[in-house]
Protein backbone atom coordinates (compact mmCIF):
# COMPACT_ATOMS: atom_id res chain seq x y z
CA UNK A 1 0.00 0.00 0.00
CA UNK A 2 2.97 2.03 0.93
CA UNK A 3 4.30 1.35 -2.53
CA UNK A 4 1.36 2.59 -4.16
CA UNK A 5 1.17 5.18 -2.45
CA UNK A 6 4.44 6.76 -3.04
CA UNK A 7 3.89 5.76 -6.82
CA UNK A 8 0.49 7.66 -7.22
CA UNK A 9 -0.03 10.07 -10.08
CA UNK A 10 -1.30 13.42 -8.46
CA UNK A 11 -3.51 16.64 -9.88
CA UNK A 12 -5.84 19.18 -7.64
CA UNK A 13 -9.27 17.64 -6.58
CA UNK A 14 -10.61 20.46 -5.54
CA UNK A 15 -10.36 21.09 -9.77
CA UNK A 16 -11.41 17.44 -10.21
CA UNK A 17 -7.89 16.21 -12.07
CA UNK A 18 -6.43 14.30 -9.85
CA UNK A 19 -6.29 11.07 -11.84
CA UNK A 20 -5.94 8.98 -8.82
CA UNK A 21 -8.99 9.98 -6.87
CA UNK A 22 -10.57 10.15 -10.03
CA UNK A 23 -10.27 6.27 -10.50
CA UNK A 24 -11.07 5.38 -7.18
CA UNK A 25 -14.28 7.39 -7.33
CA UNK A 26 -15.16 5.42 -10.69
CA UNK A 27 -14.18 2.52 -8.97
CA UNK A 28 -16.29 2.72 -5.99
CA UNK A 29 -19.21 3.93 -7.90
CA UNK A 30 -18.89 1.18 -10.21
CA UNK A 31 -18.24 -1.71 -7.26
CA UNK A 32 -21.55 -0.39 -5.45
CA UNK A 33 -23.59 0.18 -8.97
CA UNK A 34 -24.20 3.69 -8.55
CA UNK A 35 -23.74 6.77 -11.18
CA UNK A 36 -20.76 8.65 -9.64
CA UNK A 37 -18.57 8.78 -6.32
CA UNK A 38 -16.86 11.48 -4.22
CA UNK A 39 -13.66 11.30 -2.02
CA UNK A 40 -13.66 12.72 1.30
CA UNK A 41 -11.79 12.51 4.42
CA UNK A 42 -13.36 11.32 6.84
CA UNK A 43 -16.54 8.82 7.46
CA UNK A 44 -17.88 11.45 9.65
CA UNK A 45 -18.01 14.02 6.96
CA UNK A 46 -19.34 11.98 4.07
CA UNK A 47 -22.14 11.17 6.18
CA UNK A 48 -22.62 15.00 7.39
CA UNK A 49 -22.49 16.14 3.51
CA UNK A 50 -24.94 13.11 3.02
CA UNK A 51 -27.17 14.57 5.70
CA UNK A 52 -26.90 18.17 3.92
CA UNK A 53 -27.41 16.64 0.70
CA UNK A 54 -30.80 14.96 0.90
CA UNK A 55 -31.93 17.99 3.76
CA UNK A 56 -32.25 21.56 3.59
CA UNK A 57 -32.18 23.59 7.45
CA UNK A 58 -35.74 22.61 9.52
CA UNK A 59 -35.61 19.11 7.68
CA UNK A 60 -35.69 15.89 9.86
CA UNK A 61 -33.99 12.48 9.12
CA UNK A 62 -34.88 9.42 11.43
CA UNK A 63 -32.36 7.63 12.86
CA UNK A 64 -31.26 5.05 15.06
CA UNK A 65 -30.06 6.07 18.66
CA UNK A 66 -26.58 4.10 18.37
CA UNK A 67 -26.21 4.81 14.70
CA UNK A 68 -22.55 7.10 14.28
CA UNK A 69 -24.33 9.81 12.27
CA UNK A 70 -26.74 10.41 15.38
CA UNK A 71 -24.40 9.18 18.65
CA UNK A 72 -21.00 9.70 17.24
CA UNK A 73 -20.46 12.89 15.26
CA UNK A 74 -20.95 15.57 17.38
CA UNK A 75 -24.39 16.50 16.68
CA UNK A 76 -23.08 17.89 13.35
CA UNK A 77 -26.23 17.54 11.55
CA UNK A 78 -27.59 20.09 14.08
CA UNK A 79 -24.91 21.91 14.47
CA UNK A 80 -23.79 22.51 10.80
CA UNK A 81 -26.91 21.43 8.95
CA UNK A 82 -29.38 22.68 11.13
CA UNK A 83 -30.84 19.57 10.32
CA UNK A 84 -33.60 17.88 13.00
CA UNK A 85 -32.76 14.37 14.04
CA UNK A 86 -35.22 11.73 15.18
CA UNK A 87 -33.73 8.90 16.66
CA UNK A 88 -35.56 5.90 17.49
CA UNK A 89 -34.54 2.85 19.86
CA UNK A 90 -32.27 0.25 18.14
CA UNK A 91 -33.04 -3.32 18.75
CA UNK A 92 -30.70 -5.96 19.80
CA UNK A 93 -30.14 -6.87 16.17
CA UNK A 94 -29.64 -3.15 15.51
CA UNK A 95 -32.97 -2.79 13.15
CA UNK A 96 -35.59 -0.09 13.91
CA UNK A 97 -38.74 -1.07 14.34
CA UNK A 98 -40.75 -0.54 11.06
CA UNK A 99 -43.24 0.92 12.77
CA UNK A 100 -41.56 3.45 15.07
CA UNK A 101 -40.05 4.44 11.49
CA UNK A 102 -44.10 5.02 10.02
CA UNK A 103 -45.20 6.64 13.34
CA UNK A 104 -42.35 9.20 13.37
CA UNK A 105 -42.80 10.30 9.74
CA UNK A 106 -44.31 13.74 10.32
CA UNK A 107 -47.58 14.81 8.18
CA UNK A 108 -47.23 17.79 6.02
CA UNK A 109 -48.43 20.19 8.95
CA UNK A 110 -46.36 23.73 9.90
CA UNK A 111 -46.19 22.29 13.67
CA UNK A 112 -43.36 19.58 12.49
CA UNK A 113 -40.15 19.83 10.70
CA UNK A 114 -40.67 18.08 7.49
CA UNK A 115 -39.27 14.27 7.26
CA UNK A 116 -36.84 13.59 4.55
CA UNK A 117 -34.58 11.01 5.30
CA UNK A 118 -34.18 7.48 6.59
CA UNK A 119 -30.33 6.81 7.54
CA UNK A 120 -29.87 3.39 8.30
CA UNK A 121 -26.43 1.80 8.97
CA UNK A 122 -24.57 -1.74 8.09
CA UNK A 123 -23.05 -3.10 9.44
CA UNK A 124 -24.90 -1.72 12.65
CA UNK A 125 -22.56 -2.76 15.92
CA UNK A 126 -20.49 -5.32 13.90
CA UNK A 127 -24.33 -6.79 13.01
CA UNK A 128 -25.11 -7.27 9.83
CA UNK A 129 -28.56 -5.73 8.49
CA UNK A 130 -30.78 -8.71 7.16
CA UNK A 131 -31.81 -7.94 3.30
CA UNK A 132 -35.08 -8.27 3.93
CA UNK A 133 -35.08 -6.09 6.85
CA UNK A 134 -33.32 -3.45 4.92
CA UNK A 135 -36.08 -3.98 1.63
CA UNK A 136 -38.78 -3.31 4.20
CA UNK A 137 -37.59 -0.37 5.88
CA UNK A 138 -36.62 1.30 2.85
CA UNK A 139 -40.32 0.10 1.28
CA UNK A 140 -41.95 2.35 4.64
CA UNK A 141 -39.46 5.35 3.66
CA UNK A 142 -40.43 5.42 0.17
CA UNK A 143 -44.25 5.07 0.64
CA UNK A 144 -43.69 8.23 2.21
CA UNK A 145 -41.68 9.89 -0.06
CA UNK A 146 -38.13 9.52 2.23
CA UNK A 147 -35.08 9.32 0.67
CA UNK A 148 -33.13 6.66 2.25
CA UNK A 149 -28.94 7.00 3.15
CA UNK A 150 -26.51 4.17 3.88
CA UNK A 151 -24.16 4.63 6.57
CA UNK A 152 -21.92 1.84 5.09
CA UNK A 153 -18.85 2.21 7.02
CA UNK A 154 -18.20 -1.20 7.19
CA UNK A 155 -20.48 -2.33 4.14
CA UNK A 156 -17.66 -4.61 2.50
CA UNK A 157 -17.66 -6.79 6.01
CA UNK A 158 -21.76 -6.98 5.43
CA UNK A 159 -21.07 -7.98 1.94
CA UNK A 160 -18.31 -10.85 2.85
CA UNK A 161 -20.57 -11.94 5.62
CA UNK A 162 -23.58 -12.55 3.55
CA UNK A 163 -21.59 -13.45 0.70
CA UNK A 164 -23.44 -11.50 -1.94
CA UNK A 165 -21.65 -8.54 -3.92
CA UNK A 166 -21.80 -4.92 -2.09
CA UNK A 167 -23.70 -3.48 -4.86
CA UNK A 168 -27.02 -5.49 -3.89
CA UNK A 169 -26.45 -4.09 0.21
CA UNK A 170 -26.58 -0.61 -1.73
CA UNK A 171 -29.49 -1.13 -4.03
CA UNK A 172 -32.02 -0.17 -1.37
CA UNK A 173 -30.04 3.17 -0.73
CA UNK A 174 -29.95 6.77 -2.79
CA UNK A 175 -26.52 7.18 -1.05
CA UNK A 176 -24.08 4.96 0.55
CA UNK A 177 -20.67 6.36 2.84
CA UNK A 178 -18.25 3.45 2.84
CA UNK A 179 -14.99 3.85 4.98
CA UNK A 180 -11.58 2.83 3.69
CA UNK A 181 -9.87 3.58 6.73
CA UNK A 182 -11.70 0.59 8.85
CA UNK A 183 -11.12 -2.96 8.05
CA UNK A 184 -10.09 -2.19 4.27
CA UNK A 185 -6.65 -0.67 6.06
CA UNK A 186 -6.28 2.73 4.05
CA UNK A 187 -4.90 5.39 6.64
CA UNK A 188 -7.22 7.95 5.57
CA UNK A 189 -10.38 8.19 3.53
CA UNK A 190 -13.92 7.19 2.69
CA UNK A 191 -16.20 7.81 -0.51
CA UNK A 192 -19.90 9.00 -0.82
CA UNK A 193 -21.57 7.58 -3.62
CA UNK A 194 -24.63 8.19 -5.26
CA UNK A 195 -26.34 9.60 -8.10
CA UNK A 196 -24.72 12.42 -10.23
CA UNK A 197 -27.13 15.42 -8.76
CA UNK A 198 -26.43 14.56 -5.50
CA UNK A 199 -22.86 14.02 -5.72
CA UNK A 200 -23.06 17.20 -7.62
CA UNK A 201 -24.65 18.63 -4.47
CA UNK A 202 -21.97 16.49 -2.18
CA UNK A 203 -19.14 18.15 -3.87
CA UNK A 204 -20.33 21.42 -3.33
CA UNK A 205 -20.85 20.30 0.19
CA UNK A 206 -17.39 19.25 0.85
CA UNK A 207 -16.30 22.26 -0.29
CA UNK A 208 -17.69 24.50 2.62
CA UNK A 209 -16.46 21.75 5.53
CA UNK A 210 -12.98 22.41 4.00
CA UNK A 211 -12.94 18.64 2.96
CA UNK A 212 -11.72 19.94 -0.17
CA UNK A 213 -7.84 18.18 -0.22
CA UNK A 214 -5.64 19.15 -3.12
CA UNK A 215 -2.99 16.13 -4.38
CA UNK A 216 -4.26 13.61 -2.39
CA UNK A 217 -4.24 10.92 -4.83
CA UNK A 218 -1.84 9.58 -2.54
CA UNK A 219 -4.44 8.86 -0.41
CA UNK A 220 -6.62 7.58 -3.33
CA UNK A 221 -4.31 5.59 -4.05
CA UNK A 222 -4.21 3.32 -0.48
CA UNK A 223 -7.73 3.27 -1.41
CA UNK A 224 -7.72 1.91 -4.57
CA UNK A 225 -5.22 -0.57 -3.10
CA UNK A 226 -7.40 -2.04 -0.13
CA UNK A 227 -10.40 -2.57 -2.63
CA UNK A 228 -7.83 -4.57 -4.82
CA UNK A 229 -6.28 -6.08 -1.72
CA UNK A 230 -8.39 -6.38 1.27
CA UNK A 231 -11.66 -6.97 1.10
CA UNK A 232 -11.58 -10.69 0.48
CA UNK A 233 -9.64 -11.15 3.26
CA UNK A 234 -11.86 -9.56 5.79
CA UNK A 235 -13.44 -12.99 6.03
CA UNK A 236 -10.20 -14.02 7.82
CA UNK A 237 -10.97 -11.01 10.18
CA UNK A 238 -14.72 -12.51 10.89
CA UNK A 239 -13.10 -16.19 11.67
CA UNK A 240 -10.43 -14.69 13.76
CA UNK A 241 -13.12 -12.59 15.76
CA UNK A 242 -15.09 -15.72 15.86
CA UNK A 243 -12.08 -17.70 17.59
CA UNK A 244 -11.46 -14.22 19.77
CA UNK A 245 -15.72 -14.14 21.04
CA UNK A 246 -15.19 -18.30 21.58
CA UNK A 247 -11.88 -18.10 23.96
CA UNK A 248 -13.21 -15.21 26.04
CA UNK A 249 -16.59 -16.85 26.02
CA UNK A 250 -14.92 -19.68 28.14
CA UNK A 251 -13.55 -17.09 30.90
CA UNK A 252 -15.36 -16.59 33.92
CA UNK A 253 -16.62 -12.52 34.48
CA UNK A 254 -17.28 -12.36 30.52
CA UNK A 255 -20.25 -12.67 28.84
CA UNK A 256 -19.39 -11.94 25.19
CA UNK A 257 -22.16 -12.21 21.85
CA UNK A 258 -21.15 -13.91 18.97
CA UNK A 259 -19.86 -11.29 15.99
CA UNK A 260 -21.34 -11.41 12.63
CA UNK A 261 -18.15 -9.69 11.50
CA UNK A 262 -15.11 -8.39 13.34
CA UNK A 263 -16.74 -6.85 16.27
CA UNK A 264 -16.85 -8.42 19.37
CA UNK A 265 -18.79 -7.19 22.53
CA UNK A 266 -17.83 -8.01 25.66
CA UNK A 267 -19.23 -7.39 29.17
CA UNK A 268 -17.18 -7.55 32.19
CA UNK A 269 -18.62 -8.11 35.15
CA UNK A 270 -18.09 -4.85 37.07
CA UNK A 271 -15.74 -6.25 39.77
CA UNK A 272 -12.91 -6.99 37.39
CA UNK A 273 -13.90 -4.11 34.54
CA UNK A 274 -11.11 -1.58 35.82
CA UNK A 275 -8.48 -3.78 36.67
CA UNK A 276 -9.01 -6.23 33.65
CA UNK A 277 -8.94 -3.35 31.11
CA UNK A 278 -5.46 -2.22 33.22
CA UNK A 279 -4.25 -5.73 32.67
CA UNK A 280 -4.72 -5.42 28.56
CA UNK A 281 -3.25 -2.01 28.63
CA UNK A 282 -0.31 -3.07 30.63
CA UNK A 283 0.22 -6.48 28.13
CA UNK A 284 -0.26 -3.74 24.71
CA UNK A 285 -3.84 -5.09 24.24
CA UNK A 286 -5.72 -1.71 23.11
CA UNK A 287 -9.51 -2.82 23.48
CA UNK A 288 -12.01 0.26 23.51
CA UNK A 289 -14.98 0.67 26.18
CA UNK A 290 -18.25 0.46 24.20
CA UNK A 291 -21.53 2.23 26.34
CA UNK A 292 -19.47 2.31 29.98
CA UNK A 293 -16.16 0.82 31.43
CA UNK A 294 -18.22 -2.58 31.27
CA UNK A 295 -18.78 -3.24 28.06
CA UNK A 296 -15.55 -3.34 25.88
CA UNK A 297 -15.21 -3.51 22.04
CA UNK A 298 -12.70 -5.94 20.77
CA UNK A 299 -11.97 -5.67 16.91
CA UNK A 300 -10.27 -8.23 14.73
CA UNK A 301 -8.44 -6.71 11.64
CA UNK A 302 -5.77 -6.92 9.20
CA UNK A 303 -3.07 -6.07 11.96
CA UNK A 304 -4.91 -8.13 14.65
CA UNK A 305 -4.60 -12.11 13.10
CA UNK A 306 -4.57 -15.02 14.48
CA UNK A 307 -1.58 -15.21 16.54
CA UNK A 308 -2.69 -11.52 17.91
CA UNK A 309 -5.95 -13.16 18.90
CA UNK A 310 -3.91 -16.09 20.65
CA UNK A 311 -1.85 -13.87 22.42
CA UNK A 312 -4.89 -11.59 23.93
CA UNK A 313 -6.84 -14.47 24.57
CA UNK A 314 -3.34 -15.84 26.87
CA UNK A 315 -3.44 -12.71 28.45
CA UNK A 316 -7.38 -12.36 29.46
CA UNK A 317 -7.18 -16.23 30.61
CA UNK A 318 -4.10 -15.15 32.71
CA UNK A 319 -5.17 -12.30 34.56
CA UNK A 320 -8.91 -14.30 35.52
CA UNK A 321 -6.60 -17.30 36.81
CA UNK A 322 -5.31 -14.82 38.94
CA UNK A 323 -8.34 -12.52 39.97
CA UNK A 324 -11.36 -15.38 40.09
CA UNK A 325 -12.34 -16.35 42.73
CA UNK A 326 -15.31 -19.96 42.56
CA UNK A 327 -18.56 -19.28 40.86
CA UNK A 328 -19.14 -15.76 42.43
CA UNK A 329 -16.95 -14.52 39.26
CA UNK A 330 -19.98 -15.11 37.13
C1 LIG B 1 -20.56 3.21 11.48
C2 LIG B 1 -19.57 4.33 11.38
N1 LIG B 1 -19.84 5.36 10.56
C3 LIG B 1 -19.01 6.40 10.43
C4 LIG B 1 -17.83 6.45 11.13
C5 LIG B 1 -16.96 7.68 11.01
O1 LIG B 1 -15.78 7.43 10.38
P1 LIG B 1 -14.52 8.40 10.61
O2 LIG B 1 -13.87 7.94 11.87
O3 LIG B 1 -13.70 8.19 9.38
O4 LIG B 1 -15.03 9.80 10.71
C6 LIG B 1 -17.49 5.41 12.00
C7 LIG B 1 -16.25 5.46 12.78
O5 LIG B 1 -15.94 4.62 13.59
C8 LIG B 1 -18.39 4.32 12.14
O6 LIG B 1 -18.15 3.32 12.97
Amino acid sequence: MRAAMSAAEVGDDVFGDDPTVRKLEARMANMLGKETALFVPSGTQSNLIALMAHCERGDEFIVGQTAHCYRWEAGGAAVLGSIHPQPLTNQADGTLLLADIEAAIKPDDPHFARTRLLALENTTGGKVLPSSYVDAATAVARRHGLACHLDGARLFNAAVALGVAVDTLARPFDTVSVCLSKGLGAPVGSVFVGSAAIIAKGRRLRKMLGGGLRQVGILAAAGLYALEHNVERLADDHANARALARGLSALPGLTVSMPDTNIVFVNVAAEYASAFAEHLAGQGIGVTSAYGATQQRWVTHLDVGKAAVETALAAASEFFAANATGTSAR
